[in-house]
């Protein structure tokens, strides 16, 4: 089948690009590049059946991309990611979230799409008080970008109800592996792994007992490349392994996969920081027939061999 991938130079994203491609898929990414890079899509550029759409989703010309490429799924990955920054500008994180969002669902309609397979994140669920948070828990979204995200959920909805295009929200834990970017907040894993790599300190804030639910990326690509078929439409499930991890025994796992001293540093926890998260998968397992495979100290082994492929790559 032919699937527009937005966001497809991410992290996320360019791991489903070249899943999608192994499956026999023809792949369009539209990307503007503001955080993935082409680097990330190297093994996809040159296949012919796969094409890189250099634009930002609000572009007005995406419909008419849309029109031309009439992909039957869209991935709809491309967004602004970062908690702290929705709370720095809310209206700049609403029109890439909320905005951008009904900008690709209505591109999708004009493609004639069948479906729309949407990424979003387990911070709708705010402060849970049942962990793992079954996939029927209530939402309670306390920052922007779980607002947007929340919202944009509800745009899935509002365009199946209106014009009958399927849609499946997968609703992601703490993703980790291959190509994830140090630079941002989340990628706690990836932040360990290149300072752990490069003998830089690294900082485990509070008393290191805060847990969160690591997911292996190929595994998070898997839920992607089920849910573009028929299964779980009008569903939203979530992806993550049920497992807490604290982030100190977190950072002994790194300093394991990377051969290094397990000597974090401590900082006073940060204000606002969720104590604890991890979300049930059974309902994907369920409707999907999805489950996390990697367990963490494989998905961490895999993520520094990459690291390490990379940094020889930079320095050769
Ligand atoms: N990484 C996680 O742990 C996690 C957890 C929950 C949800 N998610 C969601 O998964 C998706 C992918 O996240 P990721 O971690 O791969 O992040 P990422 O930053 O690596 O990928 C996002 C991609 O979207 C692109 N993009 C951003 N704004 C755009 C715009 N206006 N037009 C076109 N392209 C644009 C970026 O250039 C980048 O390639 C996001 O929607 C994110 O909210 C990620």
């Amino acid at each position: 089948m032919r699937v527009l991938v937005t966001g497809g130079a991410g992290f996320i994203g360019s791991n489903l690009v070249d899943r999608l491609l192994a499956d026999g898929h023809e792949v369009g990414v539209v990307d503007d590049l503001s955080s993935g890079s082409r680097r990330n899509l190297a093994g996809a550029e040159g296949d012919p059946r796969f094409s890189l759409h250099e634009m930002d989703i609000l572009d007005p010309a995406l419909a008419g991309l849309a029109a031309d490429f009439r992909p039957e799924v869209v991935c709809h990955l491309a967004a602004q990611i970062s908690v702290r920054k929705s709370v720095a500008d809310p209206v700049r994180d609403a029109r890439l979230n909320v905005e951008g969002t009904a900008a690709v669902l209505s591109a999708a309609c004009r493609g004639g799409t069948r479906k729309v397979v949407f990424a979003s994140s387990v911070a709708v669920y705010g402060r849970p008080t049942v962990i793992p948070v079954p996939g029927d828990a209530a939402t309670d979204p306390r920052s922007p970008y779980a607002a947007s995200k929340l919202s944009a959920e509800v745009y899935l909805a509002a365009f199946k109800a209106l014009h009958g295009i399927d849609y499946t929200t997968l609703v992601l834990s703490n993703v980790y592996g291959p190509r994830q970017s140090p630079e941002g907040e989340a990628g706690v894993v990836a932040i360990f792994t290149d300072a752990l790599l490069n003998g830089a300190p690294t900082v485990v804030y509070g008393d290191g007992t805060q847990t969160r639910d690591y997911v292996y990326v190929d595994d998070v690509v898997d839920g992607f490349a089920r849910a573009c078929g028929e299964a779980g439409g009008g569903g939203r499930f979530n992806l993550g392994t049920g497992v807490q991890t604290t982030d100190r025994e977190l950072h002994t796992l790194v300093a394991t996969a990377a051969g290094a001293a397990d000597e974090p540093g401590s900082a006073p926890a940060r204000l606002g920081d969720l104590p604890a998260m991890a979300v049930d998968p059974a309902p994907a397992a369920e409707a999907l027939g999805w489950r996390p495979r990697t367990d963490l100290a494989t998905g961490l082994k895999r993520t520094v061999e990459w690291a390490m492929t990379r940094s020889a790559a930079r320095q050769g």
